[in-house]
């Protein structure tokens, strides 16, 4: 019995596409980055420290808008 050769790829709204691993991924310029985890985390927002592996930098965003409201509210008093 052979076991089913496809791999599961899940693609996470706003974060990585998880892959399960371990995974040998090719980049532009030649190189490759391996990882032998069982499930890999590939960064899709490009902002990864440790590009092309997700390093969770996706889940930080910009400051909420009601501090710039609050700023522009200050400016409005003063
Ligand atoms: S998807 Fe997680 S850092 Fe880019």
């Amino acid at each position: 019995m052979t076991a089913d050769p496809r791999r599961t790829v899940r693609i996470v709204p706003g974060g990585p596409i998880m892959v399960e691993g371990p995974v040998c991924i090719e980049m532009p310029d030649g190189s490759t980055v391996e990882s032998d985890r069982f499930m890999v985390a590939i960064c899709a927002c490009r902002r990864s420290k440790n590009y092309p592996l997700c390093d969770t930098s996706h889940r930080r965003r910009a400051k909420p808008a009601r501090t710039v409201t609050a700023q522009a509210d200050n400016a409005v008093a003063n």
